[in-house]
This record gives C-alpha cells, sequence and structure tokens, in this order.
C-alpha cells in the first residue's frame, strides 16, 4: 500500500516562502546567469531533466549505440538470485532517483519478502507517477517515495520493525555524472543512511573511446536533442529566446579525465539576453553541460573504501562493459 503518500523531507514551509517552482526557476536562472557570466560556460546536468529532458532520456536508454542501460538490466536479471541472497529477507530498497521501475522489478522479484520500497526524487511529480505504478503491480510491498534531493543530507523514515537490511540502490552509471570530490560526498552521505546496510551500485566501465564516443553521439540525434533541451528548457520556463539552430551538440571522450564530456557548441558569435543582462558567446564557444565519468573495478572500489564502505561482490557483463557492485555499508 502507498501507505503515507510523498514524504517531503527537503520542505520547510513558512508563511512566506516561494513556491516550489518559483524556487526552482529562480534556482535555474541564478546558475543559468552563472554560467553565462563565467568562462568557461558550464552548468550541473540536472537541468537536462524536466519532462521533456526526461522523456529524451527514456528513449536514449532505448538507442541501439548507447549500450549502459541494457547491458545493467542484463546484469541485474542474470544475477538477481544472488544479489537477492546478499540483500536477506524483508530488506528494504532505497532507490536514489526515481529510477527505472524496470530495474527495481528485478530485485524485487527475486527478493525474499521486500519490505519497503523507499524511491528517492526531488520531481515530485515523476516520483508519484512511478511510486502508483510500482505499487499497482506489488500490492503487499510498502511503498513510500520520498520527496529530496538525493544528494542533499538526507533524512530517512525509520526502519520498519523485524525489517531486514537497509540497501540503496544507485544503478544507471549516474555517479558518473558528479566530479571525483562530488562521487565521494555522495557515497560517504550514502554510508550514513545505509548504516548496516549495502549499497547495489551500477557504473559504467572505461572502454573502447569508439564505443563511448557512438553512445553519446547516436545516429537518430536523440542524445543531441537531450543536450539542446536545456536551452528549450530555458526559453520554455525563464523566457530566454536560446535560437537552437544556432547550437551544436558535441560530445566527445577525455581520456585523461576518464569522463564523456557534453557540450553546446555556439555556431555564432551571439547575444543572450537573461535576467535584464546581455551575455555574449562567441562562434566556437561552448556551454559544458555534462560529465559522464567512466570507472575501472578497482578505482570504484577504492572509492567507495574511501567512503567507508566495505567491498564485496562485482557482477559484470561478457564485454566488461558495465558492472554491478555490492558495497557493505559501515556497521553491516
Ligand atoms: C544519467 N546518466 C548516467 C547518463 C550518462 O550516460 O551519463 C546521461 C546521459 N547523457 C547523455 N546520454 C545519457
Amino acid at each position: 500500500m502507498l501507505s503515507h503518500g510523498l514524504i517531503d523531507v527537503a520542505c520547510d514551509p513558512t508563511p512566506t516562502a516561494p513556491s516550489p517552482a518559483d524556487a526552482a526557476s529562480a534556482a535555474f536562472t541564478l546558475d543559468l546567469v552563472t554560467a553565462l557570466a563565467i568562462r568557461p560556460h558550464s552548468i550541473s546536468p540536472k537541468y537536462f531533466y524536466d519532462t521533456q529532458g526526461s522523456e529524451l532520456f527514456d528513449r536514449i536508454c532505448e538507442l541501439p549505440e548507447y549500450y549502459p542501460t541494457r547491458t545493467e538490466l542484463a546484469i541485474l536479471s542474470r544475477r538477481a538470485g544472488e544479489i537477492a541472497h546478499q540483500m536477506g529477507p524483508r530488506a528494504e530498497i532505497v532507490e536514489f532517483g526515481a529510477g527505472s521501475l524496470r530495474k527495481v522489478r528485478l530485485l524485487l522479484d527475486a527478493m525474499e519478502q521486500p519490505a519497503r520500497y523507499l524511491p528517492i526524487d526531488i520531481s515530485g511529480e515523476h516520483l508519484a507517477r512511478s511510486a502508483a505504478a510500482l505499487q499497482r503491480d506489488y500490492h503487499g510491498l510498502d511503498v513510500q517515495p520520498v520527496v529530496a534531493d538525493y544528494t542533499q543530507r538526507l533524512l530517512l523514515p525509520a526502519a520498519l520493525p523485524g525489517a531486514g537490511r537497509r540497501v540503496g540502490f544507485f544503478p544507471g552509471s549516474t555517479i558518473g555524472n558528479f566530479g571525483p570530490q562530488e562521487a565521494l560526498h555522495f557515497l560517504q552521505a550514502a554510508a550514513q543512511v545505509l548504516h548496516g546496510g549495502a549499497l547495489l551500485l551500477g557504473a559504467d566501465l572505461i572502454k573502447d573511446p569508439a564505443v563511448l564516443h557512438a553512445a553519446y553521439n547516436d545516429a537518430q540525434g536523440v542524445t543531441a536533442a537531450f543536450n539542446l533541451n536545456l536551452l528549450a528548457r530555458a526559453n520554455r520556463e525563464l523566457g530566454t529566446d536560446f535560437v537552437l539552430e544556432q547550437f551544436a551538440h558535441s560530445a566527445f571522450y577525455n581520456a585523461p579525465q576518464q569522463r564523456i564530456e557534453m557540450h553546446l557548441v555556439s555556431r555564432r558569435r551571439q547575444q543572450i539576453a537573461l535576467d535584464g543582462r546581455l551575455f555574449e558567446l562567441d562562434e566556437g564557444e561552448t556551454l559544458h553541460t555534462e560529465n559522464s565519468y567512466k570507472f575501472t573495478i578497482d578505482g570504484l572500489c577504492a572509492l567507495a573504501l574511501r567512503a567507508g564502505f566495505r567491498p564485496g561482490p562485482v557482477w559484470t557483463d561478457e564485454d566488461r562493459l558495465f558492472c554491478v557492485h555490492w558495497l557493505h555499508a559501515p556497521g553491516a
């Protein structure tokens, strides 16, 4: 049962507080102004994910060139029994991000009496929809969506009486969209909230740059549309007038940094009006929109150890494209 509806742990309502939509719009304006004012220009990839952006991302996950989603699904599907064994009976899953329900279903189907599912996401609407869809298929499961920014300090509901392990689930190599320091901070915070339990972490592995290049430069141009949606979203929400045709999608593998970088390249010298100010972009100047770090298994284990986890089994595919790590949290 969806027993307690949405839990909003990030909200501190006061009579003068702006609405969540106004606060989100003010934050986007501030971050875009900052991005355009500093050089090199750079903005958080979180702004990709409005409704259109989330739909485009879902399409990316189905693309022939974008191997991470189907590879991780295959690993989870093949190893679900072993993962469920690690979880033990009456475990609860805390998913960081509303996530693909396909992935968590693979776990729930293999688990022995899953006790509770706590998906955490900043987007209340998307979260409520995903949670309701899951609840329809798992009647006996206690589904408690938590509206919060999981990169900030988290307060989760207390453990259920008689509950088993609390297991964090962070699939999709979303950890790769953090910088190294942010990834460490995220893992340190996760180690605290998962005390006594574990984290199941999916991550993309370093591989032939040609394979990486194709995954972020698909033939149908869906990734390009996803990248450009950041500007389209600014036009919709902030009233900017970015001309999308005047920007080109660029994605390349930066080998020394072990990451894919996505940029929007200005095709010509142009001016952008935002928040009562005018910003200049030169021809060829870029707005850096995303980093997607790639990992080695050893590198990820070392990072997890630094954050306080004890690395456990690692599952990968035959071509070693992707890996899924079981990490014991402190106290486990
Ligand atoms: C969500 N994240 C792990 C994706 C990635 O591969 O870094 C986002 C993405 N960007 C372009 N394609 C997919």
